[in-house]
C-alpha cells in the first residue's frame, strides 16, 4: 500500500524517506502496534525490512588488511625514460604516451587488526592500487615495506596465525610471533624493517609502497623482463616511534584515515611516483639472491628504479562500505603487457584473493561499481548467482549465453593470442627451497644503512618484545640476529642478558641453508 509522499513536520522540501520498495515512510519513530502499548504486528513491512536489512549489514571482514581507507584519482604516464619509450619494454597501453591518464582507486590498510583497530599499530601497511585501464583492470597489490616474511605461499596461513591474536586468549602475543619467526630465518629481513621506525608509518600519505613480488613486463615482440615496482610519496616518508604512536592512540584509533580524508577535502592531493626496476628474464646466477625471492630487494645501484608515472588522489569515498569495504584487489588482475613471474608467493596470492572475495563479498563481486572494469567493455556469458546486479550486454541475440554459436552471441577475439609466447618449462615436480636463500645478508645491510636513532629504536623494540618471550625463543632470535649483524645481535642479546657464548651451541635449523659468510660468523661465535 502506498500513499503520496508528504513532508513531515519541519522537513521543508527535504527528500522523503522511503523503504527499499520505494514506499514513502510516514512514521519512522513508531512501529505498527495494536494500540499505543502493543503488541506489535508481523505484517509491518517497513519495520521488518528496516530491521532485517540491519541484521545483515556486516559482511565478513577481510581475513587480513581488514582496516583500510580508500581514495580515488588518476595515474599519469611519463611515456618514456628520457629518450627511451616505455613501450620498448611493455605493450601495456596505460604506459604509452606522455601524460596519458588512467583512473585509479587506492586502498591503504593495516594488516593484522580488525576492521576498527588502531592505525598506530606496528604492522605492515597495505598499498593496493586498482587501475581502471582501457584494456580492463590492473591491480598492483603491495605493501609499504619492500620485502615479506616468507617466500612460499604455503606458509602464509602460518605467518598470519602467528601474528593474529592467540586463539585462546585472543591477545596478540610476542611469544607466538617470535616462536614462528625464530623458526623462519627468511623473515629476518622483514623483521629488521618492521621493528625499525618504518614499522609504524606516520600516516598513509607519508609512506612508500612496494609491489614486493616480482612481475614481468612483456613488449610487442613478446620479449619479457622481470620487474619490481616502488611508489615514492611526493610528501616524503615519515615514521613514528612507539612513544609517538602511543600518544596518538590515546586520542584516536583512525588517525591515518582521517588524515587522508582531510588532506583530499582541503585540496592537498596526495601524490606518489611509480618507479620500476628491471632485469632480464632469467635466473641470474651471478646474483647472491634469487630474483623471484620476495624476502630480497634488488640493489638500486645495479637495477636503478626508473620513474614511469605518477598517481594523484583527488576524491574520497562517497560511502565507506560500498567503496572501501567491498573493493576487491587481486594479483591475478593484470592487463596485456604485464605478467606474472614464477615467484612462489605470487602464484599463491593470485589464487587466494579472488577465492576470498567470492566468499567475503559474493560470487558477483566484480559487478559492483567499485570493482567493475570502468574503462573497458565487459561482456561475458557468466550468468546468475547471488545478487546478480545486471546482465552483461551480450551479442545481438539475448538467447545465446554460450559460445560458439552461429545464431549470434559473443565470439572470441580470434586475433593473435599471446599465450604461445610463454616460456618453455621443464623440471621435476618437487617440494624444495630455492637454492639461493641467503637469509641474513640483506637484513644486515639494511641495519647498516639505518641512521643511529633508527638502530637504537630497532634494538629497543626487539628487546622489549623479545623480553616477553620464552628463553629458547629469545636465544634462537639472538642467534639469528648475530648472523644478521654483529652489532645488532650483541645489542639485542645484551638487552636480554644473552651473550654469543649462550647461543654458540645452537645448530642451524633443519633444512636451513647457510652461506660461507654465515658459517664464518657462526665459527666466530663458537
Ligand atoms: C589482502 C592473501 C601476501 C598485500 C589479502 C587478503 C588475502 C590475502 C586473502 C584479503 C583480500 C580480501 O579480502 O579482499 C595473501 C596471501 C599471501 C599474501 C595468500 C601470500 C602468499 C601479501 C603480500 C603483500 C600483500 C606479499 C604485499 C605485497 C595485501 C594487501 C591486501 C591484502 C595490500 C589488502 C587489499 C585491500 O586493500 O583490499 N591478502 N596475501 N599480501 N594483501 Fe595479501
Amino acid at each position: 500500500m502506498t500513499h503520496a509522499p508528504s513532508p513531515g513536520p519541519g522537513a521543508g522540501d527535504r527528500p522523503t524517506l522511503t523503504n527499499r520498495q520505494g514506499h514513502p515512510v510516514h512514521d519512522n519513530q513508531n512501529q505498527r502496534t495494536v494500540g499505543p502499548r502493543g503488541p506489535a504486528t508481523l505484517e509491518n513491512y517497513q519495520f521488518l525490512e528496516k530491521i532485517s536489512h540491519f541484521d545483515r549489514e556486516r559482511i565478513p571482514e577481510r581475513v587480513v588488511h581488514a582496516r583500510g581507507a580508500t581514495a580515488f584519482g588518476y595515474f599519469e604516464s611519463y611515456g618514456a625514460w628520457g629518450e627511451e619509450p616505455i613501450e620498448r619494454y611493455t605493450r601495456a597501453r596505460l604506459f604509452s604516451g606522455r601524460g596519458k591518464r588512467t583512473e585509479i582507486a587506492l586502498r591503504f590498510s593495516t594488516v593484522i587488526g580488525g576492521r576498527d583497530s588502531a592505525e598506530t599499530a606496528r604492522d605492515p601497511r597495505g598499498f593496493a592500487v586498482k587501475f581502471y585501464t582501457e584494456d580492463g583492470n590492473w591491480d598492483l597489490v603491495g605493501n609499504n615495506l619492500a620485502v615479506f616474511f616468507i617466500r612460499d605461499a604455503i606458509k602464509f596461513p602460518d605467518v598470519i596465525h602467528a601474528l593474529k591474536p592467540d586463539p585462546v586468549t585472543f591477545r596478540q602475543e610476542p611469544n607466538r610471533i617470535f616462536d614462528f619467526m625464530s623458526q623462519t630465518p627468511e623473515s629476518m629481513h622483514m623483521l629488521v624493517n618492521l621493528f625499525s621506525p618504518r614499522g609504524i608509518p606516520a600516516d598513509y600519505r607519508h609512506m612508500q609502497g612496494f609491489g614486493v613480488n616480482t612481475y614481468k613486463w612483456v613488449n610487442e615482440r613478446g620479449e619479457t623482463h622481470l620487474v619490481k615496482y616502488t611508489w615514492m610519496p611526493k610528501a616524503g616518508v615519515r615514521s613514528m616511534t612507539e612513544a609517538d604512536a602511543a600518544a596518538i592512540q590515546a586520542e584516536e584509533l583512525g588517525h591515518a584515515t582521517r588524515d587522508l580524508r582531510e588532506a583530499i577535502d582541503r585540496g592537498d592531493f596526495p601524490e606518489w611516483e611509480l618507479l620500476v626496476q628491471m632485469m632480464s628474464d632469467d635466473e641470474h646466477p651471478e646474483l647472491d639472491f634469487d630474483p623471484l625471492d620476495d624476502t630480497k630487494t634488488w640493489p638500486e645501484q645495479d637495477f636503478p628504479p626508473r620513474p614511469v608515472g605518477r598517481i594523484v588522489l583527488d576524491r574520497n569515498v562517497r560511502d565507506n562500505f560500498a567503496e572501501n569495504e567491498q573493493i576487491a584487489f587481486g594479483t591475478g588482475v593484470l592487463v596485456d603487457g604485464l605478467d606474472f613471474s614464477d615467484d612462489k608467493m605470487l602464484v599463491g596470492r593470485t589464487f587466494s584473493y579472488s577465492d576470498t572475495q567470492r566468499h567475503r563479498v559474493g560470487p558477483n563481486y566484480l559487478q559492483l561499481p567499485v570493482n567493475q572494469a570502468r574503462a573497458a567493455r565487459v561482456r561475458t556469458n557468466q550468468r546468475d548467482g547471488q545478487m546478480t546486479y545486471y546482465v552483461d550486454e551480450g551479442g545481438e541475440n539475448p538467447h545465446v549465453n554460450y559460445e560458439p554459436s552461429i545464431t549470434g552471441g559473443l565470439y572470441e577475439d580470434g586475433g593473435p593470442g599471446h599465450d604461445e609466447q610463454g616460456p618453455l618449462l621443464s623440471g621435476r615436480l618437487t617440494r624444495a627451497r630455492i637454492p639461493r636463500t641467503n637469509d641474513y645478508l640483506q637484513a644486515g645491510q639494511r641495519y647498516c644503512l639505518m641512521e643511529p636513532w633508527e638502530r637504537d629504536d630497532l634494538v629497543h623494540n626487539f628487546v622489549s618484545q623479545l623480553g616477553r618471550c620464552d628463553r629458547p625463543i629469545q636465544r634462537r632470535m639472538v642467534w639469528h640476529l648475530l648472523l644478521v649483524d654483529d652489532d645488532l645481535g650483541l645489542r639485542v642479546g645484551d638487552g636480554l642478558g644473552i651473550g654469543p657464548e649462550d647461543v654458540s651451541d645452537l645448530e642451524p635449523l633443519p633444512n636451513q641453508r647457510l652461506t660461507d659468510e654465515d658459517r664464518a660468523r657462526l665459527a666466530r661465535l663458537g
